[in-house]
């Protein structure tokens, strides 16, 4: 059934929990593979044998760094200079709220569903700077449309914001339409995607996003380390983002003219040392997404979701919620079965080996449209199979049935 490049064995291999483990919380974080976990373990070996100064040593260092970086633009469909690193989504969200010249009436406009890191930063501002943030009501399914979008923007509308994939329900947001028709009729109007649930799972083009910025993390569906993320800024948006930290590695300071310069760059945001460790193994997540191909991982992991949807919506007294067309969802189901508490169900599985999640994450608008609070959310990556799926749906099977009796 693989379309992957890699075979499926050799994938399997590359994660050693596979051989104990079924994993399906790929939506919180994905186990990295071997290569991953190795290269940084040897770069922290090197630290220790060599010494962190070893001139030598930290030239290669600094160029593997760089390397990283054009990797992950490539990524993308940026340049280098327009990515830097973050440790994690929230940072990169945190990096383009805190760094525009905000005046007061500037509006941004925001999901009903946003995720809790893609919204405080804004509601900040507007309890601190008098922003005002406008809300897209979206579809029972969390959907939104380019047309609803727009006509939240207004004429003091600075910035749109919009999650690809939502974390609760996997919806997938029209992100390509929305920015094309954003740079149509508001050129003006800034437009950040956050790529949190998308980067490694969906193809991601920062010019058919029609983006100025993109923030992700690499644990998810990259899986690359805790600690690695990346934001995008379009080069010429970059002076406009003021870095919010500033120190050596940012910033040029002429004591004797007192002048103080970020250069026109993305490293700009990057005011110490960054975090090597978790830089060089974001870089080798990004050779190993890559010799897969995201396309491919994209069309994998769609026919994963449909066959654990299958699966899940015939054991009885269990409601999927989501989308109902394939295309509109990606990586993520959530569900909740009668008569079984979500927490203890995700206990029992951790019993028998298998991995999900349960809670409110925090998307409380995107489950309040199904009329929940806190559900079961498993998030199939390429690495499962439809053994580890099967295995899944009897466990909650078992559990739905227990609570039937
Ligand atoms: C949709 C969405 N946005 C943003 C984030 C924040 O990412 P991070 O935890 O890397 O800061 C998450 C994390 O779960 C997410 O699911």
């Amino acid at each position: 059934m693989s379309n992957l490049s890699l075979d499926h064995h050799r994938i399997r291999k590359d994660t050693p929990l596979f051989a104990r483990s079924v994993y399906l919380d790929a939506a919180a974080a994905a186990p990295p593979p071997l290569p991953v976990v190795e290269g940084i373990a040897s770069y922290l070996k090197d630290l220790s044998r060599l010494g962190p100064y070893l001139p030598s040593f930290r030239a290669k260092t600094y160029e593997q760094v760089e390397e990283v970086r054009s990797k992950a633009a490539a990524l993308i469909g940026a340049r280098p200079h327009e990515v830097a690193f973050t440790s994690n989504g929230t940072e990169g969200l945190n990096l383009v709220a805190n760094g525009l010249d905000w005046q007061e009436g500037d509006e941004v406009v925001l999901l009903d569903v946003e995720f809790h890191s893609n919204v405080v930063p804004w509601l900040r501002l507007e309890r601190e700077r008098g922003v005002k943030v406008r809300t897209v009501t979206t579809d029972g399914e969390g959907m939104t449309t380019a047309e609803a979008v727009l006509a939240a923007v207004g004429p003091r509308t600075r910035l749109v914001t919009i999650s690809h994939v939502l974390n609760a329900l996997g919806t997938v947001q029209p992100v390509e339409e929305i920015g094309q028709a954003l740079k149509q009729i508001q050129p003006q109007v800034l437009y950040l995607v956050n790529a949190a649930q998308s980067l490694g799972l969906l193809p991601l083009h920062v010019d058919r996003l029609h983006c100025d910025f993109l923030a992700a993390p690499g644990r998810k569906w990259l899986r690359g380390p805790e600690g690695s993320g990346i934001l995008y800024v379009r080069e010429d948006h970059l002076e406009e983002i003021r870095p919010t930290l500033v120190g050596w590695g940012g910033t040029e300071w002429q004591p004797a003219a007192r002048t103080l310069r970020h250069p026109a760059t993305a490293k700009r945001f990057q005011a110490g040392l960054p975090n090597i460790p978790a830089i060089l193994g974001l870089g080798l997540a990004v050779d190993y997404a890559n010799q897969l191909g995201v396309a491919a991982t994209a069309a994998q992991t769609g026919a994963l979701v449909q066959q654990m949807d299958d699966l899940l919506r015939r054991i009885p007294g269990l409601a999927v919620y989501g989308p109902v067309q394939p295309e509109h969802r990606a990586g993520i189901i959530s569900f909740n079965v009668t008569g079984v508490d979500p927490k203890r169900l995700v206990t029992v599985l951790a019993e028998q080996g298998v991995i999900i999640e349960a809670g409110t994450f925090m998307a409380e608008v995107a489950l309040a449209k199904y009329g929940q609070s806190v559900v079961a959310r498993v998030s199939p990556h390429y690495y499962n199979t439809e053994q580890d799926l099967v295995r899944m749906a009897d466990l909650t099977e078992t559990a739905a049935r227990g609570a039937e009796s």
